[in-house]
């Protein structure tokens, strides 16, 4: 039986009118959540993720503010930037969109933003409270994919979850999150040995590496749950990590891409700027 296909798109969309309606609500008490994305340059990446951020604040009723700044921007002023937007008590949520140009150490950004603001999820702050399950903003890209596993019923106590890939926004954390949920996870990354002997073992298969299509049925055990993560422009448009047609014959369910984690990601960044709203209202 062929896998069924879990549809970040439309788990996502029911998300975005759950918010929605929580938007209008805190509005009434006087209460307007607001997202700052600043974009740096005009990398065709970016410029099209933060036309998606900004399109979906404007689905759900959320403000939200692009503010562009020149690709010849030093550090400094970006620091100062950021500062100003700290200071600023109708800013809830700060998003610098990655990559910033070569002068610029994404670092000493990332940890200027004040962290209960920081809906990103990227401060070291707010990784390090995750990694002890305390309260923080969870990066976008993890709690997605953990939304859709949720919402799509799929069992994660005791249950073997391999995640093929290890960088800090995706494959760390989202291993952490799946622990968290009481699943035995192993990470696998470009140096394991005999990936497919892990990956097969797998009741919950990750796929986060950015190689376009590397994981093919010969890593997936049958029955198994997959999660592509990967967006990798190619001459035959944009495919995943995973080889979508031959794996979705041997698993229970797959992500396609696109319409899988991506609108999941952009969804958790409306979800936690609400949340800032909420704690900052506190
Ligand atoms: N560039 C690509 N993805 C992201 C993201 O999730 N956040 C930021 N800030 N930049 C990115």
């Amino acid at each position: 039986m062929p896998a069924k296909i879990i549809s970040g798109k439309d788990i996502a969309s029911e998300i975005r009118r759950e918010l929605k309606v929580e938007v209008s609500e805190l509005h009434k008490n006087q209460i307007f959540p607001k997202l700052v994305v600043v974009l740096v340059g005009n990398h065709p990446a970016s410029e099209s993720y933060v036309k998606g951020k900004i399109r979906a604040a404007e689905e759900i009723g959320m403000e939200s503010v692009l503010i562009r700044l020149e690709d010849t921007i030093s550090e400094e002023e970006l620091l100062t930037k950021v500062e100003e937007l700290n200071n600023d008590k109708s800013v809830h949520g700060i998003l610098v969109q990655l990559p910033l140009p070569k002068q610029i150490a994404e670092q000493r950004i990332i940890e200027a933003i004040a962290s209960d603001k920081d809906v990103d999820g990227f401060h070291p702050e707010s990784v390090g409270r995750m990694v002890t399950g305390l309260e923080t903003f969870l990066s976008c890209t993890p709690q997605g994919i953990m939304e859709l596993l949720k919402r799509s019923d799929v069992p994660l106590q005791g249950k073997h979850a391999v995640v093929v890939g290890r960088s800090n926004i995706v494959g760390k954390p989202v291993a952490l999150l799946l622990l968290q949920a009481d699943a035995t996870v192993t990470i696998c990354h470009s140096k394991t040995a005999d990936l497919a002997s892990i990956t097969k073992q797998a009741d919950v298969l990750i796929a986060a590496v950015g190689r376009a299509e590397m994981i093919t049925k010969e890593h997936v055990k049958n029955g198994a749950v997959v999660i592509d993560v990967g967006v990798n422009r190619t001459e035959n448009g944009l495919v995943g990590d995973v080889k979508f047609d031959e794996v979705s014959e041997v698993a229970s369910a797959i992500t396609p891409v696109p319409g899988g984690v991506g609108p999941m990601t952009i969804t958790m960044l409306m979800a936690n700027t609400i949340e800032s709203a909420k704690r900052h209202a506190r």
